[in-house]
């Protein structure tokens, strides 16, 4: 397989994902955030980019959650933010979640026209490599959220932890990179995590434990994956 790094959402150009597979990254907070709806027992996770197509869609699923954030607090009208904390089993459990992120949903929008597209943080960074084996593709991209439109530290560890976990692979340079920075601080995650500019912010904004829990690499039980037959949605996919 080969594996192709690409450092933030708007750099990812809708045809280079025609055709291959996708991991869509943003480790703070909303891949970690989807992974722990599902496995709380979401029904599915539908990413959508805007607030009022967000608003717009829970018309058409009126039992939906309504989740995200914009400055990553939650939204006026909104059911929960994107801190993975809101998404407990009795909100959650048997219902649609309708998401809406500054970052992470807008990758997986411009992946849209992927083959198949999975969405990860560092918890589901070991199922996210499993995954795409899976695939039998021979051409995967890694897409880093990042931050309005800059490279962030932190998806790039979750970029390293997929890519170092994948045998005979081809890498470009972004994922040899985003490797070695993964091994330097495999052993202190939730430290570097916090030493990131999104990591400060989470802390002063008050969702520190957001940090710890997004940093649990491999913790995450099932992972985001977009259903085959209803596209616009993420639903879980769990190790064979
Ligand atoms: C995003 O998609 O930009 C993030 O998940 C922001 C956040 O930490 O809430």
């Amino acid at each position: 397989m080969r594996l192709q790094g690409v450092a933030t959402a708007q750099a990812l150009v809708p045809s280079a994902a025609r055709g291959r597979a996708v991991v869509a990254i943003d480790t703070l907070r909303a891949a970690t955030t989807a992974a722990v709806a599902l496995s709380a027992g979401a029904r599915a996770v539908w990413p959508v980019a805007g607030v009022d197509e967000a608003f717009a869609l829970r018309d058409r699923l009126p039992s939906a959650v309504l989740g995200g954030e914009r400055g990553m607090r939650a939204i006026q009208g909104f059911d929960a933010g994107n801190s993975p904390r809101d998404y407990l089993a009795s909100l959650v459990r048997g219902r649609e979640v309708v998401l809406t992120t500054t970052n992470g949903t807008l990758a997986l929008a411009r992946a849209h026209t992927a083959k198949d597209v999975a969405f990860a943080g560092l918890t589901t960074a070991p199922l996210a490599a499993t995954w795409l084996l899976a695939q039998e593709i021979e051409e995967a991209l890694i897409v880093m959220s990042g931050t309005d439109g800059h490279f962030s530290y932190e998806d790039a560890l979750t970029a390293g932890a997929i890519a170092a976990g994948l045998p005979d692979v081809e890498l470009d340079d972004l994922l040899l990179t985003a490797i070695a920075a993964f091994k330097a601080r495999r052993r202190e995650l939730a430290l570097a995590l916090r030493t990131t500019p999104h990591g400060k912010r989470l802390i002063d904004a008050g969702f520190e434990a957001d940090i710890d829990l997004a940093a649990r690499l491999g913790r995450g039980r099932v992972l985001p994956v977009r259903d085959g037959r209803q596209k616009s949605r993420l639903i879980a996919w769990r190790h064979p």
